[in-house]
């Protein structure tokens, strides 16, 4: 049978006459999901594979399907390969150059499959491939920031509520908690991991196929668990990208609120920390300005994959059972969300173990915002006095302490006396900064000690 010029030759059969330019070009998915080649090309590997061993395929044609995707594979990588957007998507530009290479094996390639699970396998291939790059680069980054809270253990800076000074606590501890952060983003992820790695492939258009398919076969030679238990499923939902998406957005919402702290902490009126110069740029304008700009740019990005996530949430919730072509869309919020999650934590873990830590700045701010105020009240709790007197005997040497624009431990023992008679020479052990932090021995508390105790666990434990 001919076909007319211009038409699509993989669906034109029923078709009188083309799509337009504009549909053409409004309908295209090529320019945005040819990155989906490699494991399209793993997929039609290993369902010709399955195609001969169940009988549907002669070896003979087998071989020639699997050896023309290699060369079709090695012409996409040397940059070779002509996508055509009048062939749509990956899928079908493969199969056609495929064809011209092998001939009517390639147009035996599709048997028993349909492109919708052909794509929901390549996509749940992509995201796998993804995590499987995000996992050592959130490991790399966590081991820094152990690393860093190891050589600041000691080291006091105020610890803040409200964005006020409210307790010293230690570098080290804050770093912890940083962390505490991308291991449950990383656990997230291991579990997005196993949820999504499930076969589509052999769900066909919608109903399942009726060729005889080893879909287990398949499953394994890609790597997959387990095969899906529903076609109309497994064609259909996008809950797996969402997934991602969701724990991509999580992992940038932890790294914008580090870049918020050190974009406060690296200006002069802080001045906690110095980020190294290839990290930040100058202003053309400003001689002396030296601006954080990657903190910065990722608590940009981080508005961005909130969105990816929200137009996929918004992309599913009105669609019927089983394929839509809405789905198309799912791609480009998805493969901005792995490129601007995987570059963010590029440059974190890049940049980590070169931050600089000011230690000095960093105690003498702790020093000046009166922030053992609680260990002055907790003494006098000892000494016998109910918390609630002993809160309003503080705020009292507070206030006068400000006045004189002292710090607490700066009051000489009569002027701490006349708040409080219960106040004796031994208030010093209590409420200088160091003393302080080394009180505070709860377990994952910020003493120095628990702190050495978190990273020995920390390092002990491998993550998951
Ligand atoms: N490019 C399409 C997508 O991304 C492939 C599936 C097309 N299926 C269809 N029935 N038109 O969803």
């Amino acid at each position: 049978m001919t076909q007319p010029a211009g038409k699509n030759q993989m669906w034109s059969g029923r078709f009188s006459e083309s799509t337009t330019e504009l549909v053409a070009a409004f309908s295209e998915s090529v320019s945005f999901d040819r990155r989906l080649y490699r494991q399209d090309i793993a997929q039609s590997t290993a369902h010709a594979r399955m195609l001969a061993r169940v009988g549907v395929l002669t070896a003979v044609d087998a071989d020639a399907i699997t050896g023309g995707l290699q060369q079709v594979l090695a012409e996409i990588e040397r940059g070779e390969f002509v996508w055509k957007a009048e062939l749509e998507d990956v899928h079908m530009n493969i199969e056609a150059r495929l064809t011209e290479i092998v001939g009517d094996a390639g147009k035996r390639l599709h048997t028993g499959r349909s492109r919708n699970d052909q794509v929901a396998t390549d996509i749940r291939l992509y995201v796998r491939d993804a995590i499987d790059v995000l996992l050592p680069l959130i490991d790399r980054l966590g081991l820094s920031l152990l690393d860093l809270a190891e050589a600041e253990a000691d080291s006091i800076m105020p610890g803040f509520t409200h964005l006020q000074i409210a307790q010293p606590v230690t570098f080290g501890h804050h770093l912890l908690a940083w962390r505490e952060q991308i291991v449950r983003d990383r656990s997230r992820l291991v579990d997005a991991r196993a949820r999504l790695n499930v076969l589509p492939l052999g769900s066909a258009a919608l109903a399942g196929t009726v060729y005889p398919l080893d879909r287990h076969f398949v499953a394994e030679q890609l790597g997959f668990d387990a095969v899906s238990e529903n076609s109309l499923d497994a064609v259909s939902d996008r809950d797996f990208a969402i997934e991602f998406c969701s724990c991509a957005a999580m992992i940038l919402v932890h790294l914008s609120r580090w870049s918020e702290e050190l974009i406060i902490w690296s200006t002069p009126m802080f001045g906690f920390v110095a980020l190294p110069d290839r990290f930040c740029t100058g202003s053309s304008i400003m001689p002396q300005k030296k601006n954080p700009d990657v903190p910065e740019l990722v608590r940009g990005k981080t508005g961005r994959v909130i969105g990816d996530l929200n137009a996929l949430l918004v992309l599913m919730k009105g669609q019927p059972l089983a394929y839509n072509r809405d789905n198309q869309e799912d791609k480009e919020p998805l493969f901005d969300a792995i490129d601007t999650v995987t570059m963010c934590l590029r440059v974190y873990a890049e940049m980590t173990p070169h931050i600089v830590v000011k230690r000095e700045a960093c105690r003498a701010a702790a020093a000046r915002g009166f922030s053992t105020a609680t260990d002055l009240a907790d003494y006098l709790v000892r000494k016998g006095l109910a918390f609630r007197d002993a809160h309003h005997v503080v705020g009292a040497v507070v206030g006068f302490a400000a006045k004189a624009g002292r710090d607490l431990a700066g009051l000489s023992l009569d002027e701490l006396r006349g708040f409080s008679s219960a106040i004796e020479a031994d208030v010093y052990d209590h409420i200088t900064l160091e003393a302080s932090v080394s009180a505070r021995k709860t377990y994952g508390g910020t003493a120095p000690e628990q702190v050495r105790a978190a990273i020995a666990r920390a390092r002990g434990k491998p993550l998951v």
